[in-house]
């Protein structure tokens, strides 16, 4: 079953010439997929659209097979903000993870008892009462993507999850991720990470879809990654036995 299907959607900001266009994806229910594409390609607008923060430009989005209309709150979704500050809002950490779950009209067992779980799968246990601006950068990021959690969603939308993490953190997380069965789409430069995780990706770049296929069949083209500003991952990089030398080393 589809839990995300993108028809013909152009997604752009008022005023300005669209970012992507005619772009045509199906999400089916549990799947994982990679958004890769350079700086500016169109990946957060994107999410800002599918999850109705930003009107389409033209086509449509369907979540859960019902259309997105824009300003309209749908409890299926879950963004995770590319910049924590303008997720968190709330005084303090726990407030803030809890705001999400608590709308959705739970009792107040429920609310604590899924704040609790997505706090401690996000390593943040012990910070309840911390005011977010005083969390780290790394800490922040995990608060957002407990705040997601909490919410239970099956769609939910990682916009560069792994930025501003330690290796233990971003560990975590991947083994998190895995574990999880909601479909996700990660829109991320950490290639190593979206190897690990999406079995599929797509790459934009210059307003459109440019490939779009399994993950290691599309990463290791390196001809394909150079044309569209990335490398080809370590991990996908052919390497001589001996002296751990690169068989390939890219331009
Ligand atoms: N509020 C805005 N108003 C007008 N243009 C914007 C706005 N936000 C972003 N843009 C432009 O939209 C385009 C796509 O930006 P977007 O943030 O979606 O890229 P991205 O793929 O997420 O990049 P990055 O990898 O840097 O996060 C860019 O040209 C950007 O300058
Ligand atoms: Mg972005």
């Amino acid at each position: 079953m589809s839990v995300l299907v993108l028809d013909s959607l152009s997604v752009g900001w008022p005023g300005h010439a669209p970012v992507l266009e005619h772009l045509s994806l199906t999400l089916q229910t549990g799947s994982r997929v990679g958004l890769v594409g350079p700086n500016g390609a169109g990946k957060t607008t994107l999410f800002h659209t599918i999850a109705g923060v930003l009107p389409a430009q033209a086509g449509t989005v369907v979540v859960s097979g019902r259309p997105v209309r824009a300003g309209e709150f749908r409890t299926e979704t879950a963004l995770v903000f590319q910049q924590a500050e303008d997720q968190l809002f709330c005084p303090t950490l726990i407030e803030d993870v809890s705001f999400g779950p608590r709308n959705l009209g739970l009792s107040e067992p429920e609310v604590n008892a899924r704040v609790g779980h997505a706090l401690e799968a996000c390593g943040l246990a012990g910070l309840e009462n911390r005011p977010v601006h005083h969390l780290s950068g790394g800490e922040k990021r995990r608060a957002c993507i407990a705040g997601a959690l909490a919410m239970q969603p099956e769609l939910m939308l990682l916009d560069e999850p792994s930025s501003a993490l330690d290796m233990r953190q971003r560990r975590r997380l991947i083994k998190l991720l895995t574990d999880m069965d909601q479909a996700m789409l990660i829109a991320s430069h950490d290639l190593e990470l979206v190897l690990e995780l999406c079995p599929h990706v797509i790459v934009i770049d210059q307003g459109r879809i440019c490939a779009d296929g399994p993950s290691r069949e599309v990463l290791g083209d390196a001809a394909l990654m150079q044309a569209h500003g990335q490398e080809v991952p370590h991990s996908l990089t052919p390497h001589h036995d001996a002296g751990h030398s690169h068989v390939k080393n890219c331009p």
